[in-house]
């Protein structure tokens, strides 16, 4: 917990937490979790996309891995668990081990993601696309908002661009673990501290730009207006209504920008993000193709433009049987009831799933509340989750 404080003062803000890929606070961040990680007695590497990776051997060379982590990136004004929680509890895992003098059959890699939100460049799980191979370098020539190009970025943090696909998981992997905030309030609700996860939600982000024409607030007559903020804000509330009529969906629209963005000027050019999710494959693209067709019929009936880009598209995935039966027994065996859960949230389980079975443990936060400042969990259960995870872990080690 005391980790999880020192990290939300790595930010690239005084006032509150925000740690973007590649950046100055992540620098920071990273230096205080490699020193976590040798402490518990690990051998720490950075890669080239810019994950921490710290590894505590098994008890004969060659054995096989199981991976543990979770992300170091956060979003603008974020709380301090999202992500970093999931570092912490996975070193003091490997703490514990060490402490007993203690190998497993097989070694531990604790991963320290370095992009997952997709804050910086719109994009996600950067860090774990580059473990699983999946990483795509075309997305080297994304910018940020600076105008800064993702290679230089990558190249200025310490990494080599141009070997990111040396960063590919190489070897056997027992599987990847995450613990995470729940970020929902079902564990809340049922009075547990920790729940086991069954399947993470697909989503599909985009881009869209209206394009209408600017001009003069007091002499352009109302029925003449091409205002590109009015069509996104009818295109905002529709996708509040679509989502509303489909219960397998939610959608958001989190981000807007308006051109010039004067107070006396009609916005000629409107730019806003679109988040569509479901745990259903079928649902989520159906969905989302009505969502863009709005976009097109909203813009027609204003004479407008729109102009769509995907940014990414991650389907549904489901976590591993065996390991979620493994945890699922670890919970019980630390005398707590089962509950298991799906989350509507991203995890980097969903780039791993392509080179390892996943299993997800998720921690009770207040008010399911993620996302916010006011993100908060109590020693008791970060405690619970760090004791069902080495049970575990021992458990694996018999199986
Ligand atoms: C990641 O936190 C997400 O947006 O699901
Ligand atoms: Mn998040
Ligand atoms: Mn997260």
């Amino acid at each position: 917990m005391r980790r999880c404080d020192e990290l939300a003062a790595c930010s690239e803000e005084a006032e509150a937490i925000t740690r973007p890929f590649a950046s100055d606070a992540m620098r920071h961040a990273q230096s205080l979790v490699s020193d976590w990680m040798e402490l518990a007695g690990m051998t720490v590497l950075h890669d080239n996309v810019g994950n921490v990776r710290g590894r505590y051997e098994g008890q004969s060379a060659g054995a096989p891995t199981l991976l543990l982590g979770s992300h170091l990136d956060s979003v603008r004004d974020a709380g301090r668990y999202d992500g970093p929680l999931g570092v912490m509890v996975a070193i003091a895992a490997v703490q514990h081990l060490r402490d007993a003098s203690r190998r497993l059959p097989f070694a531990l890699e604790v991963i320290a993601f370095a992009d997952e939100e997709g804050m910086r460049f719109g994009s996600t799980y950067l860090g774990s696309r580059a473990l699983a191979g999946s990483f795509d370098r075309r997305d080297l020539e994304r910018v940020d908002a600076e105008g800064i190009l993702m290679r230089h970025a990558i190249r200025d943090f310490g990494g080599d661009p141009d070997h990111i696909a040396d960063d590919a998981w190489k070897g056997e992997a027992l599987g990847y673990i995450e613990v995470h905030i729940e970020q929902g309030p079902v564990l809340e609700s049922r009075g547990l501290p920790v729940g086991v996860v069954v399947g993470i939600a697909g989503q599909n982000r985009y881009t869209l730009a209206f394009t209408g024409e600017a001009g003069h607030a007091g002499t352009v007559p109302m029925a003449l207006r091409r205002d590109a903020l009015a069509a996104a804000a009818e295109f905002i509330l529709a996708v509040e209504a679509e989502a509303r009529a489909e219960p397998q969906v939610v959608a958001t629209v989190g981000k807007v920008i308006a051109h010039p963005g004067a107070t006396n000027v009609i916005a000629g050019r409107a730019g806003l993000s679109l988040d569509v999710r479901s745990a259903d494959r079928a649902t989520l693209l159906v969905a989302s193709r009505r969502m863009l067709d709005l976009a097109e019929e909203i813009a027609a009936g204003r004479k407008l433009t729109v102009e769509v880009t995907s940014d990414t598209r991650n389907e549904a995935v489901g976590c591993d049987e065996g390991l979620v039966r493994l945890l699922s027994r670890a919970i019980e065996d630390a005398g707590y009831t089962l509950a298991p859960l799906t989350s509507g949230a991203g995890h980097d389980g969903v780039e791993m799933s392509r080179i390892a079975p996943i299993g997800m443990l998720f921690v009770r936060c207040k008010g399911g509340i993620s996302h916010n400042p006011a993100e908060s969990v109590t020693v008791e259960d970060v405690g619970v989750a760090i004791d069902v995870l080495n049970r575990f872990l021992e458990l694996l080690a018999r199986r």
